[in-house]
């Protein structure tokens, strides 16, 4: 089913728990791009986002294809008071706070990738930040997108929150649920960085697993302190990843 997400249903969906109300454009090239253009006067919280979405960003230079009306595009901008070192736990904590938003059908790859229980995948994040001029962390938007109705075609599997739940959730609800759980997340991340890698623990799906990432093959057998996956690799060193895409491998 295709809903109408207007700015009227967001406002609401976000009045009725609490959190502030978005930018709401019907049509951007790019969420975390628009949000970028605001950072510097915006407060905590500050989130946009798209009726639809035309040139959505992906990891690593790659673009992120969201049908109209069948997506959800948002971006947040938080600026947690942690140290720069600590920002891959505000990356797992929008894993964390996606997952738990889309229902626990689905499971996170490492570091936050939300791929339902055929391994297809459901919602990306781009986490974009910048530095303050000494060193410390200014800002980081999270942008995160969602599979609601529709399931994109091309060269990747994705699937659907339709597919799997047997119907499309109402989008300004889901939205407005999402950002209320990242900004909650991530503050709890930055008061307790533990309770962040055991909350990612309980939506993994990584880890036990074959996997490939960085040119390391092996299995992952935990997190690190950092959030960094630790792979024990067939000699039985462990390597330590900080950023990387995992290829899930299939055993045997
Ligand atoms: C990935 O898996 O490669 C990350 C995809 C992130 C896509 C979202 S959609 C909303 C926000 N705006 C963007 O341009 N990108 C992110």
């Amino acid at each position: 089913m295709r809903d109408e997400m207007t700015e009227e249903a967001l406002r609401a969906a976000a009045a009725s728990i609490g959190v502030p109300a978005p930018i709401f454009l019907p049509e951007v090239g790019s969420t975390n791009a628009e949000l970028r253009a605001l950072a510097a006067d915006s407060p905590s919280g500050t989130w946009v986002v798209a009726g639809h979405q035309t040139a959505g960003r992906g990891r690593r230079g790659r673009s992120w294809l969201a049908l109209s009306e069948g997506a959800l595009a948002l971006s947040i901008l938080l600026r947690p008071s942690l140290p720069l070192a600590r920002l891959p736990l505000v990356v797992l904590a929008a894993g964390v706070a996606t997952a738990e938003a889309c229902g626990p059908a689905f499971r996170l790859k490492w570091p936050n990738d939300l791929l339902d229980l055929e391994g297809r995948k459901i919602a990306g994040i781009l986490a974009e930040a910048e530095l303050l001029p000494g060193g410390g962390l200014d800002w980081v938007i999270i942008g995160i997108g969602i599979n609601v109705g529709i399931a994109p075609t091309g060269p990747f599997r994705a699937g659907c929150l339709a597919d799997v739940l047997g119907e499309a959730p109402d989008r300004a609800s889901l939205a407005a649920d999402l950002v209320g759980r990242v900004i909650a997340e991530v503050e709890r991340g930055s008061r307790d960085p533990a309770a962040v890698l055991e909350a990612w623990r309980r939506v993994d799906g990584t880890l036990g697993r074959r996997v490939r990432v960085e040119g390391v093959d092996g299995v992952a057998v935990g997190l690190g302190p950092d959030g960094s996956l630790e792979i024990e690799d067939d000699a039985g060193r462990t390597h330590r990843i900080l950023a990387g895409d995992v290829e899930m491998v299939r055993a045997g």
